[in-house]
């Protein structure tokens, strides 16, 4: 991203953040993930899986401590560097997000207008995505209609169609049966063999059991590695 790019993707020195009116989601968590990673982050419910990703992309600001992306304090980063952060993070948020009142390949469409990207480009990247994530006959549909599965893909579509270095996916697979998550699993570490460094928040053990990339996991508001990654 930044012209003077480490290796280092992500960087927090003593982060804490407290809710109003005294909820400390996180206390003190110092954490650094390398370019090109894969890391699953998981913990409890309300452990603050979704708080430590919001704060990567600016959604929320730490109450003390230095967030950086790409070796750039997000706390400085306004303007035009804020708008070219948010275009290099990839962001399936939990909620999904969705416009439910537009179709899955406008949802899709709408993401990839903001880098300029030509129509046409943008139309076979669309049909490649949902092929991928075999949501090929709901092109049309309005995101509002679909199954919270289904949804959920189309979240996953939307945020990494810019082919972004960062992703962040939190709970991806929630509301999938074993052959779809499969399927993510294998788009999310495709991508990250094409050199994305990709962080999944997450509860399913299923999909970080059988991997050897690096697990983190989120309890008492600090964050604690409970396996070292290898980098594919
Ligand atoms: N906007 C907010 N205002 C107040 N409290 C919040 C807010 N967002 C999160 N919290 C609280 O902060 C804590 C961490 O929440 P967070 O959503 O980060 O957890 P999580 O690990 O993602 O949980 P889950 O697994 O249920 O998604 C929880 O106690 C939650 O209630
Ligand atoms: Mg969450």
């Amino acid at each position: 991203m930044s012209e003077h790019s480490n290796n280092t993707m992500v960087e927090l020195i003593k982060v804490s953040k407290t809710y109003h009116p005294n909820i400390q989601a996180l206390s003190g968590v110092s954490i650094s993930i390398r370019s090109g990673e894969m890391v699953f982050i998981t913990g409890r419910s309300g452990a603050g899986k979704t708080t430590f990703l919001k704060l990567l992309c600016k959604m929320e600001l730490p109450t003390r401590g230095l967030v950086e992306i790409d070796g750039l304090d997000i706390r400085k980063m306004r303007g035009n560097n804020l708008s070219y952060l948010r275009q290099q993070i990839g962001v399936a948020y939990q909620d999904f997000k969705l416009l439910t009142d537009r179709t899955v390949s406008e949802n899709i469409s709408i993401a990839m207008e903001v880098s300029y990207r030509k129509p046409q480009i943008i139309r076979k990247r669309v049909k490649a995505l949902l092929e991928e994530l075999d949501l090929s006959d709901k092109h049309n549909s309005m995101t509002g209609d679909l199954s919270r599965g289904e949804q959920q893909r189309v979240t996953l579509a939307r945020a990494v169609a810019n082919s972004p270095k960062l992703i962040l996916v939190d709970e991806p697979t929630g509301n999938l049966d074993a052959t779809t998550t499969a399927r993510v699993m294998e788009m999310l570490i495709g991508l990250n063999n094409s050199g994305a460094t990709v962080l999944i928040a997450t509860h399913d053990h299923t999909i970080y059991r059988d991997v050897e990339h690096r697990l983190l996991e989120l309890r008492g508001g600090q964050m604690h590695q409970l396996r070292d990654g290898v980098m594919q």
